[in-house]
């Protein structure tokens, strides 16, 4: 008997695109979700969740979301296949044509290759958010073990990945740690020398 595919709904209209792509990697609670959501508001640029992906797989009900549930709610890392397959949907929902910051995706070196594979655009800039603050929001994955899993799984999958970006020269490391306003305007400057958002006149407004 053959084996059914994984995914069976994988977005086509995702495929072939000249999107432009740019990564955000940092560990638990550095603030991706936090940047991505401001520079999307602000630049006009599409966030496209990682974990959102997968919880929204897990809410819809569908089979990739029963499989990833097992790892979410370890806190840990969901097989490459299950990520790539929850980000090409959740991509394609998205109905990004342009700019599309990947929040926490890639996170392995195998998941960076596999994106490149798809076509489903072009990673112009990695951005790796340094930072030790972890607060919990109230969500599963936030009590203490779970969250201790995830920071030491960062640090041992991300290593590989910011060598494979830092290679090919679009890898920045920026400091987490200041407000979410400098953050963003420092990632707002990243992006606008990376030709990912023309430059703006007069500063960045929250
Ligand atoms: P995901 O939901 O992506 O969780 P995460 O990577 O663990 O990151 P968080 O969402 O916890 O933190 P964040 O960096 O977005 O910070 P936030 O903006 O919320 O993934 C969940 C799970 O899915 C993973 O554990 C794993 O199992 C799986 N998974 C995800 N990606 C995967 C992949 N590629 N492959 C395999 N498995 C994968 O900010 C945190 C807090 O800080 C908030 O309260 C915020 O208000 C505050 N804050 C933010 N910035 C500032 C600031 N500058 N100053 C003060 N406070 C701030
Ligand atoms: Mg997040």
């Amino acid at each position: 008997m053959t084996a059914a595919p994984l995914i069976s709904n994988r977005a086509i209209d995702a495929r072939d695109s000249d999107a432009t792509l740019v990564v955000l990697l940092g560990p638990p609670g550095a603030g991706k979700g936090t940047q991505c959501e401001r520079l999307a508001r602000r630049l006009g640029l599409t966030h496209v969740s990682t974990g959102h992906a997968l919880r929204e797989e897990v809410r819809r009900g569908t089979r990739l979301g029963a499989l990833a549930a097992r790892y979410l709610d370890r806190g840990r890392l969901v097989p490459d296949a299950l990520v790539v397959d929850a980000m090409t949907n959740a991509i394609a929902r998205s109905g990004a044509t342009s700019g599309v910051l990947l929040d926490g995706f890639p996170r392995t070196a195998p998941q960076a290759r596999l994106l490149e594979d798809l076509d489903l655009g072009t990673v112009r800039l990695a951005v790796a958010l340094i930072l030790e603050r972890l607060r919990s929001r109230g969500r599963a994955d936030d009590q203490i073990d779970v969250l201790r899993t995830r920071l030491i799984s960062y640090e041992t999958d991300t290593r590989p990945l910011l060598d494979h970006y830092g290679r090919r020269g679009i890898l920045v490391h920026v400091d987490g740690n200041r407000s979410a306003d400098e953050v963003t305007a420092t990632l707002a400057g990243h992006l606008v020398a990376a030709g990912v958002s023309p430059a703006r006149s007069g500063p960045l407004l929250v």
